[in-house]
This record gives C-alpha cells, sequence and structure tokens, in this order.
C-alpha cells in the first residue's frame, strides 16, 4: 500500500510518499518527502503570521504535492493522510480541503492524522517499531508533551507544558537577544560557545494548584514561562549595568552565556522528566520528536542518559525532526491499518488533542 501525506499545520507545506514494506519491524518506506517553508516569509515578523501562512500554503500545495508525487516516481496512491490538528486553523484548513478534494476525485480513501502523532511515528518510520512499553517526548514550537505508548498507534498523554512550550521558550529568549527567528537553532549554535553555569537559572518545579500542598508525586507537566522571565530580568539587569539602551544588543560573550545557561536548565528539565517517566512506566525504550528534538544537547544528554540507564533512545533525523509530511503518512498508515478514515465532512480542530 502507497500513501499520500500532506502538512500544513504551521509554517511548513509538505507532502510525502510512503510505502509499506511488509517487514514488521520496519513497517514502512519512504519514497519521498518535499517540504516548502515559509521561514523567510515569517522572519520579517519575528514570528509567525497567521494570515500570511494560510495564504503562503495555497500558493505552495499544489508544486509540494506534485513533487512528491514526481519524486517517487508515483501517480497513483492507495490513500491520502492529511493533518487533522492541532494548529492554526486557516492553514490547517488548506491541506485539509485539498486532501479531501484529490481523495474524492481520486476514489481513494481519507486518513485524518493528529499532527503530534506524526511525530511520534516518524521514530518508527526510521528505526523501525519501538520496544513497547515506550514514553516519548514531543517537544517543538507549539508542544511539550510526554506520552506513553503501550500498543502501537495508542498514545496516552502522561503531561504537557502548563504555559509556553520549550521551542516557543527558545524563539522568545531568542528574540529577546536580538538574535531573529526561529531561535531554536540560533540559540543552540551560540550557546556551544557560552558558559552553560555561567548564569544560575531556575529550574521550574511544577507545584499543586493549592501552593501549600507537597509536590504532586509523579506529575509529568513542564512550565517554560518563568525561565522566559528570568532571562529577560538577567537581561534588563545587565543592560543596566552596562548603559546598554534597550534595543541595543549585549556584548557578544554575554550572549552565548545566556543562550548556554539557558539551554542547560531546558535540556537538563526536558531529560530529567522524560527519564523519570520512563522509570516510572518501566520503558523497554524512549524517543524524542519535534523541532526541539534537533537540540545538540537535547540528543547528546538523552544519549548519555539512556546509555547509562540501558534503555534505548530514538531521535529522528534533523530532516524528519521538524515539520513534515513522511511522519504524516507514516502515521496515516498506522491508523489506515487501525480501520480509521474520515468522512467528507471532516473538518480542522485547531485544538485536537491527542488522547
Ligand atoms: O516541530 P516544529 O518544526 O514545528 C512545530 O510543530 O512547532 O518545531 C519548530 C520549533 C521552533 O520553536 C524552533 O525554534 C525549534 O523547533 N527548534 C529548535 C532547534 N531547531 C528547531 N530548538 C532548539 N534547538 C534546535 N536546534
Ligand atoms: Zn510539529
Amino acid at each position: 500500500m502507497i500513501i499520500l501525506g500532506i502538512e500544513t499545520s504551521c509554517d511548513e507545506t509538505a507532502a510525502a510518499i510512503v510505502e509499506e514494506s511488509g517487514d514488521r519491524q520496519r513497517p514502512w518506506r519512504l519514497r519521498s518527502s518535499v517540504v516548502a517553508s515559509q521561514m523567510a516569509l515569517h522572519r520579517e515578523w519575528g514570528g509567525i503570521v497567521p494570515e500570511l501562512s494560510a495564504r503562503q500554503h495555497i500558493r505552495d500545495i499544489c508544486p509540494v504535492v506534485r513533487g512528491a508525487l514526481a519524486q517517487a516516481d508515483v501517480v497513483d496512491v492507495d490513500a491520502i493522510a492529511v493533518t487533522q490538528g492541532p494548529g492554526l486553523v486557516g492553514s490547517l484548513l488548506v491541506g485539509l480541503s485539498f486532501a479531501k478534494s484529490l481523495a474524492w476525485a481520486r476514489g481513494v480513501p481519507l486518513v485524518p492524522v493528529h499532527h503530534l502523532a506524526g511525530h511520534i511515528e516518524s521514530l518508527t518510520l526510521e528505526n523501525g517499531e519501538m520496544a513497547l512499553p515506550a514514553v516519548v517526548l514531543v517537544v517543538s514550537g507549539g508542544h511539550t508533551s510526554l506520552y506513553r505508548v503501550d500498543v502501537p498507534g495508542r498514545y496516552e498523554l502522561l503531561g504537557r507544558t502548563r504555559d509556553d512550550a520549550a521551542g516557543e521558550a527558545y524563539d522568545k529568549v531568542a528574540k529577546l537577544l536580538g538574535l531573529g527567528y526561529p531561535g531554536g537553532p540560533i540559540i543552540d549554535r551560540r550557546a556551544a560557545n557560552g558558559d552553560d553555569r555561567a548564569i544560575p537559572f531556575p529550574k521550574t518545579r511544577i507545584t499543586h494548584a493549592d501552593r501549600n500542598a507537597p509536590e504532586v508525586p509523579g506529575t509529568r507537566d513542564f512550565s517554560f514561562s518563568g525561565l522566559k522571565t528570568s532571562v529577560l530580568r538577567h537581561v534588563m539587569l545587565r543592560r543596566a549595568a552596562l548603559g546598554i539602551g534597550e534595543q541595543e544588543p549585549l556584548p557578544d560573550r554575554e550572549i552565548d552565556d545566556i543562550c548556554a545557561s539557558f539551554q542547560r536548565v531546558v535540556v537538563e528539565t526536558l531529560v530529567d522528566r522524560l527519564f523519570d517517566a520512563a522509570r516510572w512506566y518501566g520503558a523497554r525504550s524512549v524517543g524524542i520528536a519535534g523541532g526541539v528534538s534537533a537540540n545538540s544537547r537535547l540528543r547528546a544528554e538523552s544519549r548519555t542518559r539512556g546509555a547509562a540507564r540501558d534503555i534505548p533512545v530514538f531521535v529522528p533525523s534533523i530532516v524528519l525532526s521538524t515539520d513534515n509530511a513522511a511522519m504524516i503518512a507514516a502515521a496515516g498508515l498506522r491508523n489506515f491499518r487501525g480501520g480509521v478514515t474520515a468522512t467528507w465532512d471532516l473538518s480542522a480542530k485547531a485544538s485536537l488533542m491527542l488522547t
């Protein structure tokens, strides 16, 4: 079976062809993957502008899908998978309407996919089936969520961020340091030259709604907005101390140290929560997916921690860590084999939950 995947939830228009391999351990083979990034379009505004994003998807969707079919040397597909949500509703609607029309015209089933299930399945697409139970961290610009997978294709939410996603914190910190957009890769690069102990930014402790109650055992939630505020406060204090104006950057050395210190706290928080959950649930493997999984320190530390605990760690290649349609096609095959197809009244859902 060959499936076309379509992804337009945020600022990438993507299409891909994935086929079943017949091998239970490595069930899918990637035939093509095309991504048209809108990064340059949004950079000017310092973040994603939803209306511009939706309009650019309309311009790009036809050539991107054509490109994916041509690269795979495929004319007919057996099904079409599309991201139903979560994401920017105007952007989602472009992919969804296109996928619906194409599926209807070609007389093939339409398969709805949750964007985060796509990120999780990118791990199986590249590495084969994970040993279960697995604990997977999905960490991107819009999400920081921890899932347990006991059965392939069933995802149980263990915890999520209560405010900013980790990628969002990267992007906001980069913006306040005047480093540009998207912030993740820039901070990752600058951190390599900095001292990660230079500034003692605090790690967030998640407390009970009743602040006098003890920390809930087993809580798996995240919070990054306090860390972002600490960076902002530090930057303001340093500007005042150095007599630098609000629009002027701090000295390069200081920026490198801030990046390294911020990144240490983010990565330690993510890795600690992930491996705590893995131990708690007796996971036989762990995974990290989503845009932030491209982070060099997160990759290195999770590998070290996995080796120390003798637990395999799955991370996608850089091209499959940020948004793409290969992961949507893979998750679409998983859904289709699980009996999931959509009716023609399928609608985009900006806040779609994954269990
Ligand atoms: O998964 P993704 O492409 O889109 C969403 O679904 O959000 O993730 C994009 C996010 C952005 O916030 C970007 O700054 C972050 O992933 N990112 C990184 C790195 N590369 C991308 N964050 C930290 N380190 C990186 N190397
Ligand atoms: Zn994503």
